[in-house]
């Protein structure tokens, strides 16, 4: 899976920001790379305060990035190419300009009103409850009019649906049908666990325990999890995939901020529910070898019998992988991210080894500081902005552009863009490692190091997650397939294997 975030990944219109037209002249690199479907995120029509994560029409394109057309030919031409097409779904909430909301808003008694989540004033006056919102401030904002307060976890601007409602659920459900009717093969759901609120931290007084924060937007936030993740889950994720099972071949995967064993829940009540609950635990966990060992064992273990797994580096949310945990180690993690069991989800850029692009503040224009991650895609040595846009971009362009190209690195056989090439035909062509079993394997400290096992092939893969040199005892004889330095194919290996500095290794059994 290849996450594209729309804006920035190439403009064919020539305004600065990138759009469908854009993608569809970039899916031959997508093809090239070796990717089997592309998740954009939201291209509806959107006043943009969360960019595009505000949807004002969930059945319609917002013009800057092009009209329904545009994406019936991005599916043609993905399709063509043997890619598939994702969109992004947000349902726990719409922006505040959709005509629901409009008609909520205009008296207690419209036809919209209990579409979304009000309460009276506290007793004494001021919000419900103390609640705050992901982005800061306040998740109450009072409607002066009609005298009440609307919830919302992130801006004011995304008023929260009540999915209690069946009159929301038959809608929005109609918009999932809406799509797969067009030929869209799937959605990444947003926030997929807020939609089933728990009442019990709404009900009385101040909410003072903060178990989790939701990581990543960056702000630590009382109640996040509080106010999803309730006793409806299961009945919301088989609607959502009966919807999906209706339709050949179409998949869900859920945004889900979760430990792994809360996190299970969400491939639903036998297996009613996402194909793939997004497991962030390379995101969130700090880049260490004990830390990851355990993180993928607990969440093998976790995982219920049939459940197929997902692993994710990145995403528009996120201080980029190679910012993280620095270049040399952004290519260890490469590895890992595409020789573990599972789905991998590249983020776009990721392949080039984009670290953050620093924003001047003149320039920021997120809400909650993710400018960094989201910088234009560079795709030319030579052109303007890097062949990104003929316009000034929306936000800056990586400094020396042209040199991070896609371009400059596909010529480049050691580069990072090649390394994740490489990874991404190996695991196609090997069933060992596209779906056989793993084993996690005994290795010295600053070491990940597992098995991957099928019909007779077997890999190991030995991760050095240190900046020094370290050897590692290995039974048998081995072959290297893939060095994250693109520079020891082929070398035999026995008994013991030498790990340079950051380096990490897919050997061959025999
Ligand atoms: C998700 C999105 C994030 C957005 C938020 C509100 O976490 O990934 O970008 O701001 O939901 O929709």
């Amino acid at each position: 899976m290849y996450q594209v975030y729309p804006r920035s990944f190439a403009d064919a219109s020539g305004d600065g920001i990138g759009d469908l037209a854009g993608i569809v002249d970039r899916l031959d690199h997508l093809a090239w790379l070796g990717v089997d479907a592309v998740w954009l995120s939201p291209v509806f029509r959107s006043p943009m305060r969360d960019y595009g994560y505000d949807v004002a029409d969930y059945r319609d394109i917002d013009p800057v990035f092009g009209s329904l057309a545009d994406v019936d030919r991005l599916v043609a031409e993905a399709h063509g190419r043997g890619l598939r097409v994702l969109l992004d779904f947000v349902p726990n909430h719409t922006s505040s300009d959709h005509a629901w909301f409009v008609d909520a808003r205009s008296s207690r008694d419209s036809a919209h009103r209990e579409w979304y989540i009000w309460r009276d004033p506290a007793p004494g006056g001021g919000p419900p409850n103390d609640l705050e919102s992901q982005f800061g401030g306040p998740a109450w904002t009072f409607d002066e009019p009609t005298g009440q307060y609307w919830y919302h976890s992130f801006l004011p601007e995304q008023p929260e649906l009540d999915w209690r409602n069946p009159a929301v659920r038959e809608a929005m459900l109609g918009h999932v049908r809406f799509w797969f009717e067009r030929g869209i093969d799937g959605f990444r759901i947003d926030v997929l666990w807020m939609i089933a609120k728990d009442d019990a931290p709404w009900r009385d007084g101040p909410i003072t325990e903060a178990p989790e924060a939701l990581p990543g937007l960056g702000l630590e936030a009382r109640g996040a999890l509080q106010h999803g993740d309730g006793p409806d889950m299961e009945a919301r994720l088989a609607e959502l995939r009966d919807a999906a099972d209706a339709y050949p071949e179409r998949v869900l995967i859920g945004e889900v901020y979760m430990e792994p064993r809360r996190l299970v829940r969400y491939y639903g009540r036998d297996g009613r529910g996402a194909h793939l609950p997004f497991n962030f635990a390379l995101v969130t966990l700090p880049w260490e070898a004990g830390a990851i060992r355990t993180a993928v064992a607990a969440y093998e273990d976790a995982l219920p019998v049939g459940a197929w797994p997902n692993w994710v580096l990145g995403n528009h949310d996120q201080p980029r992988v190679a910012s993280r945990v620095g270049a040399a180690q952004a290519r260890v993690a490469a590895m890992l991210l595409l020789t573990l069991r599972g789905t991998p989800t590249l983020y776009y850029g990721d392949e080039l080894g984009l670290p953050d692009v620093p924003v001047p503040s003149e320039r920021s224009v997120d809400v909650a500081g993710r400018d960094p991650e989201r910088s234009p895609m560079p795709w030319t040595r030579d052109g303007i902005n890097a062949g990104f846009s003929v316009a000034e971009p929306w936000l800056p362009m990586i400094d020396d552009a042209g040199a991070w190209s896609v371009e400059a690195q596909r010529d480049d056989p050691r580069s990072m863009l090649s390394l994740h090439r490489r990874l991404l035909a190996l695991r196609r062509s090997e069933p060992a490692l596209e779906a056989g079993d793993w084993a996690d394997v005994d290795a010295p400290d600053g070491v990940v190091a597992f098995e991957r096992v099928a019909g007779g092939r077997r890999f190991l893969i030995a991760l050095n997650l240190r900046p020094e040199p370290v050897s590692m005892p290995v039974a048998g004889d081995w072959t290297v397939e893939l060095s994250t330095h693109l520079d020891r194919d082929g070398e035999p290996v026995a008994d013991v294997v030498a790990l340079r500095a950051d380096e990490g290794l897919v050997l061959r059994a025999g």
